[in-house]
């Protein structure tokens, strides 16, 4: 099939502002997008800039507007989008070049809850256990990628981009409600903060933005009860 691909670009050394630039693909219904964003590199325009690496869901790596969502382009194919899709960067985050963000400062809320086990200090005879049912409590946000799409889907964040973000919040979850770990309070101190949980209005973009099917809102108000219950 042939599609009309229209992507948002914007190179700050040469554009003053973002422009679309049209492109015709010929590919496979089935094909991901993004095949077509390579054959539009390595065959029309290698200028064409984006992030990419496992080609396979797994890197986070390739997150973009398609058609006015968030998704991955690997995972998205062509026949659930149709034969005219548009391209453009994560909204709400600075853009470095044509589909490429700037991701230092979500890496940088990422890293603020400390997304890491911490132990209790008592090095123990054996490693540390946890029942299936223990491991269960938490295996939902064990499997974020870091892709970024639910904090830049999230309406809170374009408000006010200080906002810790649902990425943030997904993965001091996966340690805060781990059995083994020994610095929940002190995560759930850093999220009830004036940019922490807080700023969630439950508006759901994050869910349905997310590739790996995580259910995000779930776990951001699974926090602030946490941080109720614990007196925080
Ligand atoms: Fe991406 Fe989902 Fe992780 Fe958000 S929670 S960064 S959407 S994988
Ligand atoms: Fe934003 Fe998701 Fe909450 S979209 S407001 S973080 S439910
Ligand atoms: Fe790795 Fe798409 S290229 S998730």
């Amino acid at each position: 099939m042939q599609v009309r691909l229209r992507i948002l670009r914007y190179d700050p050394e040469r554009d003053s502002k973002p422009h679309w630039e049209q492109y015709t693909v010929e590919c496979e219904p089935t094909a991901p997008l993004l095949d077509l964003l390579h054959t539009v590199k390595w065959q029309q325009d290698g200028s064409l800039t984006f992030r990419r690496s496992c080609a396979h869901g797994v890197c986070g790596s390739d997150a973009m507007l398609i058609n006015g969502r968030n998704r991955l382009a690997c995972k998205i194919r062509v026949d659930q989008l149709g034969s005219r899709i548009s391209v453009a960067p994560l909204p709400g985050l600075k853009v470095i070049k044509d589909l490429v963000v700037d991701m230092d400062e979500f890496f940088a809320k990422y890293r603020s809850v400390q997304p890491f086990q911490v132990d209790d200090g008592v090095m123990p005879a054996r490693e540390r256990r946890q029942s299936p049912e223990d491991r269960a409590r938490y295996d939902d946000t064990t499997k974020c990628i870091l892709c970024a799409a639910c904090t830049s889907s999230c309406p809170s964040f374009w408000a006010q981009d200080t906002y810790v973000g649902p990425a943030a919040i997904v993965n001091a979850h996966r340690f805060i409600f781990d059995t083994r770990d020994a610095g929940s309070d002190e995560r759930l101190e850093i999220l009830s903060d004036a940019d922490g949980v807080w700023r969630c209005r439950t508006i759901f973009n994050c869910t349905d933005a997310c590739p790996r099917g995580i259910n995000i809102t779930r776990a951001i108000l699974e926090v602030s009860s946490a941080i109720v219950e614990r007196g925080i």
